[in-house]
């Protein structure tokens, strides 16, 4: 990706069913998480790891809350955001074919609008940013990883990934934080519904293993997938309550 400007691109569509009935008037990416609507998380973390173009793919009856919320970008000092509209559900990786005229044959990194990372994803984007091509995927270690994309790992490499799989073969989760090369929108285009019928990333990130170029990164830090649950959309409000609070004391000693 030398020498290419890197894109990002929030996903921040779907009915958030898992969340109901917070849901069922207000997006799941608004919700709040401690001070802040949930998606400025991601958008912030894409910021901060030096990514100045910016995409939200959203979709439903809410999709104009997003317009009013996060208007031209200010409150993450950007002077220009971009919106996309994902009509009915099909998946992330169907919503993600919705940027290919934004990404426009550059790289991009793509985070799920309920994934809140704790220090950042700057050292991955740096990593990807020195790849020639492929993918990398973010890995956080997890007591019990079933809900989520789950790699099988030999010999230091993701040999397959399986979704919300019973019996997981590794103690990983693959986290909403996918970097992809220009490629990506080919190979979403040679995806198949999977059972219940979405074009599913983790299909996508398959594509990539099969051709030997899927690399991935162990995150630092908390990661906090919010939408997942009732419980897990308190954890990550609790999460971000304790580091602000842990931040602000360190301030307050210097
Ligand atoms: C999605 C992906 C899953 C990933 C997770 C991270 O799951 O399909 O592979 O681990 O996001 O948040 P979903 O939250 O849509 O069930």
């Amino acid at each position: 990706m030398k020498n290419r400007e890197i894109k990002g691109v929030v996903l921040a569509g779907g009915l958030g069913t898992r969340l109901r009935p917070l849901t069922r008037i207000t997006n799941k990416h608004l919700l709040p998480v401690y001070d802040k609507p949930m998606i400025f998380y991601p958008i912030q973390t894409l910021v901060d790891a030096g990514i100045r173009d910016v995409l939200v793919v959203t979709g439903g009856n809410a999709a104009g809350d997003f317009l009013r919320l996060l208007g031209n970008g200010k409150d993450f000092g950007l002077d220009h955001l971009n919106y996309a509209y994902q009509e009915g559900e099909g998946g992330i990786a169907q919503a993600l074919s919705l940027a290919e005229p934004f990404a426009r044959g550059n790289p991009i990194v793509v985070m799920l609008g309920d994934n809140l990372v704790e220090k950042g994803i700057a050292a991955g984007v740096r990593q990807f940013g020195q790849m020639d091509e492929g993918a990398l995927v973010y890995l956080k270690e997890m007591r019990d990883p079933r809900p989520y994309g789950v790699p099988v790992l030999k010999n230091g490499r993701i040999v397959g990934i399986e979704e919300k799989p019973q019996k997981p073969k590794s103690n990983y989760a693959v986290i909403g934080v996918y970097m992809y090369d220009e490629t990506v929108f080919d190979l979403i285009r040679t995806l198949k519904p999977s059972k219940r019928g979405e074009l599913e990333v983790t299909d996508l990130n398959n594509a990539y293993m099969r051709r030997g170029l899927l690399h991935h990164e162990v995150l630092k830090g908390w990661w906090a997938d919010a939408g997942e649950s009732h419980e897990s959309l308190l954890a990550a409000n609790e999460l971000v309550a304790k580091t602000r609070k842990r931040q602000s004391k360190c301030k307050g000693k210097k």
